[in-house]
């Protein structure tokens, strides 16, 4: 049987993020011409999601470029189109190699609203780093000792503060410093407890050299440069997919002349036919909506990774000061909660303690840009839980526990901003993590085309890509971009099987 060229190759992507974006732009390039993007809401982009505060920039989804040098696909987009500072593109800042963690000049708080001193809480943060540098360790050496990363990390903060610390106050405000650092490596990972976080693949995750940046005119003007170069009417807004109908079994298709193997049923009833779709709904939904949104179903094996896989939250709250309470050059400032010395899971009432799993806030910068905003992080249930509140009892509930941190009773926000992702009907949380008892082959399974290999099917008819199916920059834009452009890939060398390419590369 001829193949039908590429140029006449009906390809349907779901989704409008830049895993989507990114397939388009390559398939257009390669000569596709009959290439679409059905997308569920109003708006390109996803969780690269640029709002506003008072005129300012804010990033309610997708704040940096992790790892900003040239094997960042994200990086040479956003220098192609010049939407970075000179500071991010100098080659000095593209080999600096912090492993991931930017060295932020920090201030720490204590609930009973003292400032603790940097040379106390340093040796924990050490110790921390330490601790998950070992952690990244197991990936390679396979002998974890055990299966979360929970356990280990309480485990070797316990004995090494209990071997090394013997001044008791100073030990229990560094074990309560551990408490925060676990709080804030949920928001990271994105999970409610790191209990949840595979210790054996945690180093799976790859980080790239560079000093991560930011786009001073915003992250969404890389989708818009994107999209500049598509045809106009490539992406139908406000159309949810509903079900995906391959393996031509839906009734429709078969009248029509000659074959059509996969049709797209959206929530309004409008069918599409294609010869390809690229799904790259977040896994979030998938995990909502995996026995429903295709049919026939899933593969078994499919279905088990999207539900054993982790998608967590994590989310933020921007608030906006008339005047700084922070020392000017202070970049990030730490919540420690005197309390928290034993390093559990507190797991006390949600409705008065919800606020206690903010790690902290980082201080937007340069202040000439942004006058004076916080950003504030949460994961977990009780970032869930935070998203159902009224935004005046967010506010009412940080500016209490501001002024108990500082034991200044006069401070007050002017206005705040948060994001809400898992309430997001479309995303279902913030972003992938490889979850306790999980592996790369999960990711595998995920990014597996339908119908598997060796069916005599119709070859290539559901394809999947997103963040979440990235084995080694799952959880970031870059590695969503890859993912857009490995499925695009994917069908570009199934219609040129041999080098000899068909279209020029324009
Ligand atoms: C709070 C937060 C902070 C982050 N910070 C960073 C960061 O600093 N750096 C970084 O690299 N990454 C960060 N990320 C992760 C990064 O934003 C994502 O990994 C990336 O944007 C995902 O792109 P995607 O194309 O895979 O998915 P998405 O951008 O989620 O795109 C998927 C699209 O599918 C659409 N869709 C869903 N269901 C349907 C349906 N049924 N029918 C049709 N369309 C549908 C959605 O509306 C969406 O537009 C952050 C994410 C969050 C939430
Ligand atoms: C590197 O980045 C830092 C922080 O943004 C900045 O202060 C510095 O000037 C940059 N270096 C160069 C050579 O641009
Ligand atoms: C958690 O985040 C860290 C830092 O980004 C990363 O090294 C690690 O691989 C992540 N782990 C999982 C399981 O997502």
């Amino acid at each position: 049987m001829a193949l039908r060229s590429s140029v006449d190759a009906r390809v349907l992507i779901i989704g409008c993020g830049i895993s989507g974006v990114g397939a388009a732009q390559k398939l257009i390039r390669q000569g596709f011409r009959n290439v679409r993007i059905i997308e569920a809401t109003s708006r390109s982009g996803g969780r690269v999601k640029t709002g506003r505060l008072d005129g300012k920039i804010i990033e309610i989804g997708a704040n940096w470029i992790h790892g900003p040098s040239q094997e960042n696909p994200v990086f040479r987009l956003a220098s192609q189109y010049q939407l970075l500072d000179e500071e991010c593109m100098s080659e000095e800042n593209q080999s600096v190699d912090i492993g991931g963690l930017p060295p932020l000049l920090s201030t720490w708080l204590s609930s009973s609203g003292k400032k603790l001193e940097a040379e106390v809480m340093a040796p924990a943060v050490e110790v921390f780093l330490s601790l998950l540098k070992k952690c990244q360790e197991f990936y390679t050496s396979s002998d974890a000792p055990m299966s979360s990363m929970g356990e280990f990390l309480e485990r070797e903060a316990l004995r090494i503060s209990n071997e090394e610390w013997k001044e008791d106050e100073t030990r229990k405000l560094r074990q309560a410093l551990f408490s925060t650092l676990m709080k804030l490596e949920c928001g990271v990972n994105g999970t409610h407890t790191m209990d949840d976080v595979d210790l054996g693949t945690f180093g799976m995750y790859k980080s790239l050299p560079g000093l991560d940046c930011t786009f001073p005119g915003g992250y969404d003007g890389l989708i818009t440069h994107m999209m500049n170069e598509l045809p106009k009417d490539i992406v139908l807004f406000n159309k949810p997919v509903k079900c995906i109908h391959w393996n031509n079994i839906h009734s429709q298709s078969s009248s029509k002349e000659g074959t059509c193997p996969v049709t797209v049923e959206c929530i309004n009833g409008e069918i599409f036919e294609a010869d390809h779709v690229i799904v790259t709904i977040p896994l979030g939904y998938m995990k909502k909506h995996h026995d429903t949104l295709l049919n026939p179903p899933l593969p078994q094996h499919k279905m088990h990774s999207i539900q054993r896989l982790g998608f967590g939250t994590n989310n933020k709250i921007f608030l906006e000061f008339e005047q700084p309470f922070w020392d000017e050059e202070c970049e990030v400032i730490f919540l420690v909660w005197e309390d928290e010395y034993d390093l559990q899971n507190h797991v006390s009432d949600m409705k008065t303690a919800w606020i206690r799993k903010m790690s902290g806030f980082t201080v937007l910068k340069p202040t000439e840009r942004y006058g004076h905003i916080l950003c504030g992080w949460i994961a977990g249930h009780e970032s869930e839980y935070m998203e159902t509140l009224p935004e005046e009892e967010v506010l009412h509930t940080v500016t209490r526990l501001l002024r108990r941190f500082t034991g200044n009773p006069t401070i007050a926000p002017k206005k705040l901003v948060r994001s809400q992702w898992f309430h997001d009907p479309y995303t279902c949380g913030s972003y992938s993590y490889v979850a306790k008892g999980c592996s790369g082959q999960d990711i595998d399974n995920l990014a597996e085309p339908l119908p598997l290999t060796g069916s005599e099917a119709e070859p290539l008819q559901v394809l999947f890509a997103g963040e979440a199916t990235h084995k080694s920059f799952f959880s970031t834009v870059h590695g969503a971009l890859l993912t857009g452009w490995r499925e695009a890939n994917r069908l570009i060398s199934h219609y040129n099987p041999s080098p000899r390419k068909v279209t020029a590369n324009l």
